[in-house]
């Protein structure tokens, strides 16, 4: 007698097996709702996102004496400033060629983007590339910022800056309120004079940029180039009236070797510091300030 081929699989196997694939159609019925709610889940990230954002806000800004402070990221500057710059405030960074003006200004960006909040560069020169590579020095890293939307880079070109004051704001502006920007940094104004030809109208352009700024609601740094206590254009002079505060930034040669000193030169409601501190721009880390001020120091 032939002998019965062996069933291949057996009944239990069968049952088993269909077991399995029920499981795994289950699987598969529960994960194809999942896709669906992927626009609410994105919808749920972007509030999570914005609560978290707030939640860092919250976490950074400091309230002293009635005012909200906006951490620098500057070691010791909050120290001289009574927590560091008001919340929503203009601050002007004065000083020459190679001072730090642009060091300091990214670190102030790079503070509020490690807290979550977005940041806006401005820049007339562009060299995007040059600007990220330096940064890069210091360990920041602002590609990974731009991926994660904190960082926006944006070159104006002089004909857009007139278009801007021209319409109240425009392109600029919706992108502050689209992303919900916090940080500005202006890098630099210098040039932003040179724009117009008469003297009356240059004045009137910085106020109406200053106007244009505060109703931005965000903690702006505008830098500029120029020697502190030297002779002042009308326009830098009306700037310098309309800033919250300013900051001036030495450069000087003393014995064969130049050495950074800064100085809080005015910062409205603030009894700030009225000394001047030598600082040093270290690789890796960015602008550190000293905690005790130069007594003498060499300004020329
Ligand atoms: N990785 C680094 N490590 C140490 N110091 C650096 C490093 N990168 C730049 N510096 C110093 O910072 C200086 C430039 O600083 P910064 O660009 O902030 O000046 P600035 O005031 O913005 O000048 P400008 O008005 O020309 O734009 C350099 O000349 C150099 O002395
Ligand atoms: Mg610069």
């Amino acid at each position: 007698m032939k002998k019965k081929p062996k069933r291949k699989t057996s009944r239990k196997t069968k049952k088993s097996v269909r077991k399995v694939v029920r499981k795994s159609m289950k699987k598969t019925a529960h994960k194809k709702p999942k896709r669906k709610a992927s626009k609410r889940t994105t919808k749920k990230t972007q509030e999570k996102v914005s609560r978290t954002h707030k939640k860092f806000q919250k976490k950074t800004l400091k309230k002293v004496k009635g005012i909200i402070r906006v951490p620098s990221n500057i070691p010791n500057f909050d120290r001289l400033t009574e927590g560091g710059f008001e919340k929503n405030s203009t601050n002007m960074i004065v000083g020459g060629s190679g001072c730090g003006k642009t060091v300091f200004a990214t670190q102030f960006l790079v503070g509020g983007m490690m807290s979550g909040e977005k940041c806006l560069y401005v820049t007339f020169e562009g060299q995007k590339d040059e600007f990220y590579t330096i940064a890069q020095t210091f360990g920041w890293n602002l590609k990974e910022y731009e991926k994660k939307d904190l960082f926006t880079f944006l070159e104006y070109t002089p004909s857009k800056v007139k278009t801007m004051l021209e319409e109240g704001g425009g392109a600029i502006e919706s992108l502050i309120i689209k992303k919900k920007i916090s940080r500005i940094v202006i890098d630099s104004i210098t040039s932003f004079a040179l724009l117009f030809d008469d003297e009356l109208e240059r004045r009137e352009a910085a106020l109406e940029l200053f106007s244009m700024l505060s109703k931005w609601n965000c903690t702006t740094l505008l830098t500029y180039e120029g020697s502190p206590g030297k002779e002042k254009q009308s326009t830098s002079i009306a700037m310098e009236f309309e800033s919250d505060s300013i900051i001036l930034f030495y450069y000087p040669r003393y014995r064969g070797k130049r050495d950074r000193y800064i100085e809080i030169y005015k910062m409205k409601g603030t009894d700030h510091s009225r000394k001047i501190y030598h600082f040093q721009i270290l690789k890796g880390k960015g602008i550190k300030i000293s905690t005790s001020p130069k007594s003498n120091p060499p300004l020329g």
